[in-house]
């Protein structure tokens, strides 16, 4: 890069930086400068003090995100498919192409706890604390998971913790359904490695996806269903994310409601 142009990156970088934009909010960049896109008032001021050297150039017609999706689906059913064990499942996630879509996020995160245990938690998405231990569940809805799981005789050596998304959403954002379409194929492949006999999925988006329903989260909560994987009928129970919980502690007593359901099943 010219010195020129290096200047004028600095120059604008302490301009975004002066006016509180601190963190990405997107995966993708705007496209300021696209023939068809309406930028608002704030997008035109930045386009306007963005130096011509560092504005992006007219790129060929961008990808379609619900084809590159597709794709990317595709591939990820044949690469689970390949993986013998958790090892080379683990592996085999962490060289897919899918990471493109969470370019922030800086460790896999695969899984915790006892990969044999009879029950498997499924959460939604790292987050910051996560994507730095590269482990599910170990900020402060972790630690509510914990005390969850101990007030009914559980913990980390007897369950076996994951995510629909092993990489971590840029900003925290709620993963969308396409994203977790893309990683279902490593995720059923991660059930069918593991065998759990129960399944107990955390907050909406796991059971929405886990479930193929649009159903809330509030309907389906405490509710037994049923999903095969790899010809194996293995029972499902949706309960609240602890993150929700944290947020309404009144909720919690449903949350208690479900983890007493689960461990009579267990000892059933
Ligand atoms: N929330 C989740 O859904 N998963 C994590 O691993 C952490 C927070």
């Amino acid at each position: 890069m010219e010195q020129e142009t290096k200047q004028a990156a600095r120059a604008l970088l302490a301009w975004y930086r002066e006016a509180g934009v601190d963190e990405a909010i997107g995966n993708d960049a705007a496209a300021l400068y696209a023939a068809d896109a309406a930028p608002s008032d704030a997008m035109k001021k930045v386009a306007e003090l963005t130096p011509l050297s560092l504005r992006p150039r007219q790129s060929a017609k961008a990808p379609d995100p619900a084809e590159d999706a597709a794709r990317l689906s595709g591939d990820a059913v044949a690469l689970a498919a390949a993986c013998g064990d958790l090892t080379a499942l683990k592996d085999a996630m962490l060289a897919f192409e899918g990471k493109a879509h969470f370019p922030a996020a800086r460790n896999l995160v695969f899984a915790d706890g006892n990969p044999e245990a009879d029950v498997m938690l499924i959460g939604e998405a790292p987050g910051e604390q996560e994507d730095r231990q590269g482990l599910p569940f170990v900020g402060r809805s972790g630690h509510l998971l914990d005390a969850m799981l101990k007030a009914i005789g559980l913990d980390r050596t007897s369950v076996y913790i994951t995510n629909i998304l092993p990489w971590r959403p840029m900003g925290n954002r709620t993963p969308t359904m396409q994203e977790g379409m893309i990683f279902l194929p490593f995720l059923l492949r991660h059930i069918e490695l593991s065998q759990p006999k129960i399944l107990m999925t955390l907050g909406g988006p796991a059971a929405k996806l886990l479930l193929d329903t649009t159903e809330g989260i509030m309907r389906m909560r405490g509710r037994w269903q049923e999903i095969n994987v790899a010809d194996r009928s293995i029972p499902v129970l949706p309960t609240l994310h602890p993150a929700y919980l944290l947020r309404t502690p009144l909720a919690k007593r449903e949350a208690w409601a479900d983890l007493l359901e689960l461990k009579q099943r267990l000892g059933s």
